[in-house]
């Protein structure tokens, strides 16, 4: 750490590292089942200068909480992929003797650099999976529906879950599907409405994923699709604006927002890509 960064981390009245890289060469934030497993390394973010560059050497999930942390501060960030690759270009080298040219060195970290999974939220019925099918399709990418797996595993539709086993017991089931998924790369995966309702879902999907938050017009809903949701079979409209106002505040953790185009989903499916397209063009964009 330079002088002028020292005084101003001290200014902070936090400790002073002394340093302007930071390297986090420990497990911790590694994907693992549990929470526990995605902290942060302890370290005062305030005790650091501007220009303090961050490295971790996990690259799964890409984007750790250590790394989430130096970043969202705006520093300089990045994962051990790099590393990664680079060692074992150098190990292929030494044992076969080959030659492994520029070239190709560079489309194979192009080729795994960007593989963030496409997480799509929003309230119920704003066009998650049918987007998110068809966005998978355009990026050739597997698609996954949260509501689907759970209906899936637990051999009964969402309306049964919830009348013979309770909401609660949906939303387990639902955080572990979603605990699963995280761990995945280069996926679209659409959630539950409901998925926001739990904050570890998400910076768990956050850790590997950019988060999409779609919005529709609750009149939508009105009819046949409000019949297989059971939290608003048989409400009113009203109701259901109610409910959807409610829940606005949590899908506000959400990375970037989608007003839905009615009958030119072409249109929001370009949007997204452009925004990923963006992410990838950025200096910490992997
Ligand atoms: C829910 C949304 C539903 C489904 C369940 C609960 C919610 O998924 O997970 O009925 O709490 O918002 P969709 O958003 O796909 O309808």
């Amino acid at each position: 750490m330079n002088a002028a960064a020292g005084r101003e981390a001290a200014a902070f009245g936090g400790p002073n590292y002394g340093a302007d890289l930071f390297v986090n060469a420990t497990p911790v934030g590694m994907s693992k089942n549990g929470a526990a497993s995605f902290n942060a390394p302890p370290f005062d973010f305030n005790a650091v200068g501007k220009k303090a560059f961050f490295y971790d050497l996990i690259y799964n999930p890409r984007q750790t909480q250590f790394l989430y942390e130096a970043e969202s501060r705006g520093h300089q960030a990045e994962n051990g992929l790099g590393m990664l690759i680079y060692q074992a270009i150098l190990a292929f080298v030494h044992f076969t003797g080959l030659a492994v040219p520029e070239h190709v060195t560079n489309a194979l970290f192009d080729s795994l650099s960007f593989s963030k999974n496409v997480v799509l939220t929003g309230f119920m019925g704003c066009g998650k999976s049918t987007l998110g099918r068809r966005l998978a399709e355009k990026m050739a990418v597997a698609f996954y529906d949260t509501d689907n797996l759970v209906e899936k595993e637990e051999g009964m539709s969402i309306s049964e879950i919830f009348s013979q086993k309770g909401e609660g017991y949906f939303r387990r089931a639902e955080s572990d599907v979603i605990a699963r998924l995280a761990k995945r790369r280069g996926a679209v995966i659409s959630l539950g409405g409901g998925a926001v309702k739990n904050p570890e879902n998400i910076s768990q999907l956050k850790q590997n994923g950019v988060v999409f938050c779609l919005d529709r017009d609750v009149r939508h809903l009105l009819g046949r699709p409000q019949q297989t949701r059971p939290l608003i079979k048989d409400k009113t409209l009203e109701e259901i604006a109610a409910l959807k106002a409610q829940r606005a505040p949590l899908y506000e953790v959400c990375d970037h927002k989608v007003l839905i185009k009615e009958n030119d989903f072409d249109a929001n499916i370009t949007f997204i890509l452009d925004k990923l397209h963006e992410m990838q063009q950025a200096p910490s964009g992997n």
